[in-house]
């Protein structure tokens, strides 16, 4: 794992298809080990967690992570409580939680945030984030969760439902998936269609992918179903928001066509889109692709900091 020692996590495509697979078989070891011995990886080495937008899994199964491996954990989860709010700039917090820390996770809502962050860190800066552009962690968890839950990406149909057009977790998920030969079907309401860069990448990267308009009978066939909220806070009027907010809605009853193995995920938190009723159903992974979610962090942590597993 040498080569992810002290680098950092922006964008999975700047990992290589086989370096995202060193990282799953990382996760698996990590899983396999004692919890004891997991508990040693990170034996005083800290981490800072940098949020300045909300989050509930990102954050704190980045803490987790670091507290199942042994580490500690600083940070703060807005930028009320730092001198962000006194007018300090992204690059002065950053060298100075450098000082502080051997690895910074960090969320911020201005797209390109982390890659300027990575610029003035002398540590790995792990991008958990920014604006409606990427979200590298959440995809290699999303991967890690298709691998354990399907056995493979090659050849499944996966569906995208919900607000394609700001969903960071979709726009990192899609182009990695491009590189592993999987079938991607869009589902957007009116106006909430993926970004036209991330189409053209997906054209650059000779992605297999349609764009259809959501009735329930496109369920048929589908292997995965990602859910996706809409994001509010990102839309320019409430208006808008009312105006498509429950345009789709996954209940038992939509399911009706769907195969019996289809797998249901949702990078979470979710609103409405996914009735609770569904929770119980075998087919409900939300919940495990949260857990999911933490392994590989645990991986990703251990990795960046050169941890010999
Ligand atoms: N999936 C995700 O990023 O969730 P949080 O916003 O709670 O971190």
């Amino acid at each position: 794992m040498g080569s992810f020692a002290g680098r950092h996590i922006i964008d999975t495509a700047d990992l290589s298809t086989s370096e995202i697979m060193e990282l799953v078989e990382l996760a698996n070891r990590i899983q396999a080990m004692p919890r004891e011995d997991a508990n040693q990886l990170a034996t005083g080495k800290i981490l800072a967690t940098l949020f300045w937008e909300p989050s509930t899994r990102t954050r704190l199964s980045f803490e987790s992570a670091m507290f199942r491996l042994g580490g500690n954990v600083l940070g703060f989860s807005e930028a009320a409580n730092s001198s962000v709010s006194k007018g300090e700039t992204l690059a002065d917090t950053i060298q100075t939680v450098a000082l502080y820390s051997d690895i910074i996770a960090m969320r911020h809502p201005f797209e390109g945030s982390a890659l300027a962050a990575s610029t003035f860190s002398r540590v790995p800066i792990i991008n958990g984030g920014d604006g409606a552009h990427l979200h590298p962690t959440q995809t290699l968890g999303d991967t890690y969760t298709l691998l354990c839950e399907k056995g493979r990406l090659e050849g499944l149909q996966v569906g995208f439902l919900g607000d394609l057009l700001f969903g960071r977790t979709v726009h990192t998920f899609v182009r990695l998936l491009a590189r592993f030969g999987v079938k991607m079907h869009f589902f957007a309401p009116e106006g909430l269609n993926i970004p036209q860069y991330v189409r053209d990448s997906l054209i650059d990267l000779g992605a297999d992918f349609v764009e259809r308009e959501w009735t329930t009978s496109c369920i048929d066939g589908l292997d995965v179903l990602y859910v996706t909220r809409l994001q509010k806070e990102r839309f320019f009027s409430e208006e808008e928001y009312l105006r498509k907010k429950n345009s789709y809605i996954i209940n038992r009853e939509a399911l009706a066509n769907a195969k019996d193995d289809l797998l249901i995920l949702h990078p979470l938190p979710r609103n409405e889109e996914i009735s609770t009723d569904v929770d119980k159903l075998p087919n409900a992974g939300y919940f495990r692709q949260a857990e999911f979610g933490l392994k590989m962090r645990m991986a990703i942590i251990a990795a960046t900091l050169g941890v010999e597993v």
